[in-house]
């Protein structure tokens, strides 16, 4: 995200909450080491995405791992946070939440499914995992689906962020 961001010029712009229950997962996240074996994936992935640069000019090599440069992290907070009892704490334009829900049982994947709503921005976009669908979830109708294959939705519903910000505009909000 770091990167794309940078690339469309908008990450000046941007902060990005990188979120997880694990401490140790936000630990290794925040180290930005990776084995150089799975570096071919990850220009692959880039390549695919539209990268426009050499990717090698994103990372540090050195015996047998990469380590990303760490201008990438300026506008990244790490943080905990647990998707089954912690409630939404921003605003988001974007949200990826991608292979976390399908092991939840039906009743903490709709709270889930809630929390992910309520956090998003109106138009906000939320990506899910290749295997992860918001059919059945409880706001499944306030988003239209933008990409089927890559599991990325467009909330269509005014968020509740911006109503006060509408009121002091002394405009209505639509129905
Ligand atoms: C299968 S991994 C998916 C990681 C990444 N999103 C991906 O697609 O590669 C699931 C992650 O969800 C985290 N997780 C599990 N339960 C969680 C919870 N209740 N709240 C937040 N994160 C949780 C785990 O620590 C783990 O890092």
């Amino acid at each position: 995200m770091a990167i794309l961001l940078k690339e469309e010029g908008l990450y000046d712009r941007c902060r990005i909450y990188a979120t997880d229950i694990n401490e140790e997962v936000l630990r290794k996240a925040k180290a930005a080491i990776y084995p150089m074996d799975c570096i071919p994936k990850y220009r692959d992935n880039y390549m695919k995405a539209g990268g426009k640069k050499d990717f090698a000019s994103y990372y540090t090599s050195g015996y047998d791992h990469a380590i990303l440069d760490s201008s990438l992290q300026a506008n990244i907070v790490f943080s905990q946070h647990n998707l089954a009892t912690d409630r939404c704490f921003n605003e988001f334009n974007v949200i990826l939440c991608r292979n976390v829900v399908i092991y939840f049982n039906r009743a903490l994947q709709d709270r889930v499914h809630r929390l992910l709503y309520e956090s998003l921005a109106t138009f906000g976009i939320l990506g899910l995992g290749r295997s992860e669908n918001l059919r059945f979830t409880p706001h499944e109708k306030e988003y239209e689906s933008l990409d089927g294959g890559e599991r990325l939705y467009r909330r269509t519903t005014q968020s509740s962020w911006s109503a006060p910000i509408q009121a002091i505009a002394g405009k209505s909000p639509p129905n």
